[in-house]
C-alpha cells in the first residue's frame, strides 16, 4: 500500500457513507475467543491492519483466523500456547490483553512488555496488580513477563486507581473463568466494554453491571464459542462527522449509534454545526467557520480522547482562541508541530492545548504520526488551501477500513500515492 495521503482542500464533502464494528471492541473479541475451544464467528468487522496484527497473535497462540468480508471466523485449539512475543506487542498494545485470557485458560502466559509510545510511558500496573489479586504471580525477565497462576485464579475485589479500559478488559477475561466473584470498582464504561461483557455472556459467562463502573462478574468453569456482531465504531464515525463539518459540507454517517458520542455531538453543535440523528445515522452540516470551544477529555462518557487530534484540527480554523485539556494520557501533542507547518497557531502547555483559531490552512508535506494524529492531518487538509501530502499514512491503516475511499466518495480530491 502506498505510503502517503495526497489531499486538496476546499470540496465540502457531501453524501453518506457507513460505518464498520469498532476496532477497539473487535480486538477484545478475538482476545476473548481464546477463552473457549472451537469455532466462533465475529460479525461487522473492520478490514484493518490492527485486526491483522491480532490476527497473528492469536494464530502464535495456535489459533487460525479467517476473514471473510465483515465476517471473521476463529477456531481456537483445546491447548493454546500461553505466549505473545515481543515483535507483534511491539506493532500494537493491546497483545497485552492475551494475559488475562491466558492465565484463566491454561494458568500461565508469557508476554513481552511494550514499551512507551508517543501518548507517554503507558504502563500496564493496574492490569498486572489486579490480575496479582485474583492469585497470579508475575515475574519480569529480559523484558518478558511470566505469568503463572499456580493455584488457579480466584475471585476478589479490585479497584481500580482509574478506570482504565485496557487493565478493566484484561480483569474481565480473567475473571470470568476465576473460581468465584470479582467485584471490579471504577471500572471503564466505554461501549467497547459493555459490548465485550455482550459477548461473553453469550459465550456463558455471568457478568452484572456492564456499562457501569462496578462490574460484578461470577466465575463459570467453561465458556463456548459464540456469534457476535460487534458494535459500531463510534471514533469512525466521529472522524466522518468532524472531516464533514471542517470542509463546511453535509455528511450522514449511517450504522452507527448516536448515543455513544453524545458528548462530541454537544461540542460539534457549539462550534455552530448544525446536528440531525436517527437511532442508527447521524447528519453533520458544518459552519463557515467554527465558533471557538473549550474540551476536556475525559473517559466515557466524557469526550473521547481518541478525538482529541481531529476535534484540535477542527478547532485551528475557528474564530477566537479554544482550549483542550488531555485528561487521559501524559502527552499526545506531537502532532501539533505538523498542525503548525500547515500554518496553525497551537500550542501546548502541559496538559493544555491552545488553539488560536487562524483564517485559512496551506497545504504542505506532513508526518502521519499515529492513528488519530494521521486523521487529523487528512482533515485539516480538507480545508487547507493546495495540496497536503501525509506521510506515513500507514497510520489510519490500522484504525480505518478503507479511509481514503470513504473521504473520495464524499467528493474530497484525495488519493493513496
Ligand atoms: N494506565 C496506567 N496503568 C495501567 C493502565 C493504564 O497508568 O495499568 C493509564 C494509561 O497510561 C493512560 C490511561 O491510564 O494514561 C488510560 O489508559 P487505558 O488503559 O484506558 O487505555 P488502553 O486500554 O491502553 C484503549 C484504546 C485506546 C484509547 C484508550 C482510552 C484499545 C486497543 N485502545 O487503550 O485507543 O485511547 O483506551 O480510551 O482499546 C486508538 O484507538 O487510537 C487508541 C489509542
Amino acid at each position: 500500500m502506498p505510503d502517503s495521503i495526497h489531499v486538496r482542500g476546499g470540496t465540502p464533502l457531501t453524501g453518506e457513507i457507513a460505518v464498520l464494528g469498532a476496532k477497539n471492541a473487535v480486538l477484545k473479541h478475538m482476545v476473548a475467543t481464546l477463552l473457549a475451544p472451537g469455532t466462533h464467528r465475529i460479525e461487522n468487522v473492520p478490514g484493518i491492519l490492527d485486526v491483522e496484527i491480532m490476527g497473528r497473535v492469536l494464530e502464535h497462540v495456535g489459533a487460525s483466523c479467517r476473514q471473510d468480508g465483515t465476517v471473521l471466523t476463529v477456531d481456537v485449539p483445546d491447548d493454546p500456547v500461553p505466549e505473545a512475543p515481543l515483535e507483534l506487542v511491539r506493532q500494537m498494545r493491546a497483545s497485552i490483553l492475551v494475559l488475562g485470557a491466558l492465565l484463566a485458560r491454561t494458568g500461565e502466559a508469557r508476554v513481552a512488555l511494550p514499551g512507551g509510545d508517543d501518548f507517554g510511558s503507558r504502563p500496564i500496573d493496574f492490569h498486572v496488580r489486579g490480575l496479582e489479586a485474583m492469585g497470579a504471580e508475575f515475574d519480569l525477565r529480559h523484558g518478558v513477563l511470566y505469568g503463572t497462576a499456580p493455584r488457579g485464579l480466584h475471585g476478589t475485589d479490585v479497584f481500580l486507581e482509574f478506570p482504565s479500559v485496557g487493565a478493566t478488559e484484561n480483569l474481565l477475561l480473567a475473571a470470568v473463568l476465576a473460581d468465584g466473584t470479582t467485584t471490579i470498582s471504577n471500572a471503564a464504561r466505554e461501549p467497547e466494554l459493555t459490548d465485550l461483557a455482550e459477548y461473553l455472556m453469550k459465550m456463558g459467562a455471568k457478568i452484572d453491571g456492564a456499562g457501569t463502573s462496578t462490574l460484578e462478574i461470577h466465575g463459570v468453569p467453561e465458556l463456548r464459542p459464540a456469534v457476535h456482531r460487534t458494535v459500531p465504531d463510534r471514533l469512525e464515525a466521529g472522524t466522518y462527522l468532524v472531516a464533514g463539518a471542517m470542509s463546511r459540507g453535509r455528511v450522514t454517517v449511517t450504522d452507527c449509534r448516536p448515543e455513544h458520542l453524545r458528548m462530541e455531538l454537544r461540542k460539534l453543535e457549539a462550534t455552530g454545526c448544525a446536528i440531525t440523528t436517527t437511532e442508527t445515522s447521524i447528519t453533520v452540516e458544518g459552519p463557515e467557520r467554527p465558533v471557538a470551544v473549550d474540551i476536556a477529555t475525559l473517559p466515557y462518557p466524557g469526550f473521547h480522547t481518541d478525538m482529541h487530534p481531529q476535534i484540535v484540527s477542527y478547532l485551528s480554523v475557528a474564530d477566537g482562541t479554544s482550549l483542550v485539556t488531555e485528561n487521559v494520557y501524559a502527552g499526545r501533542f506531537r502532532y501539533l508541530g505538523e498542525l503548525n507547518r500547515m500554518g496553525c497557531d497551537i500550542h501546548a502547555d502541559g496538559q493544555h492545548v491552545v488553539i488560536r483559531g487562524v483564517d485559512e490552512l496551506s497545504g504542505c508535506e506532513i508526518e502521519g504520526c499515529d492513528i488519530r494524529a494521521a486523521a487529523a492531518l487528512t482533515i485539516a487538509g480538507l480545508r487547507a488551501d493546495g495540496e497536503t501530502i501525509i506521510r506515513d499514512a500507514h497510520h489510519v491503516d490500522r484504525g480505518y477500513d478503507g479511509f481514503v475511499g470513504k473521504l473520495a466518495s464524499l467528493g474530497a480530491d484525495i488519493t493513496r500515492a
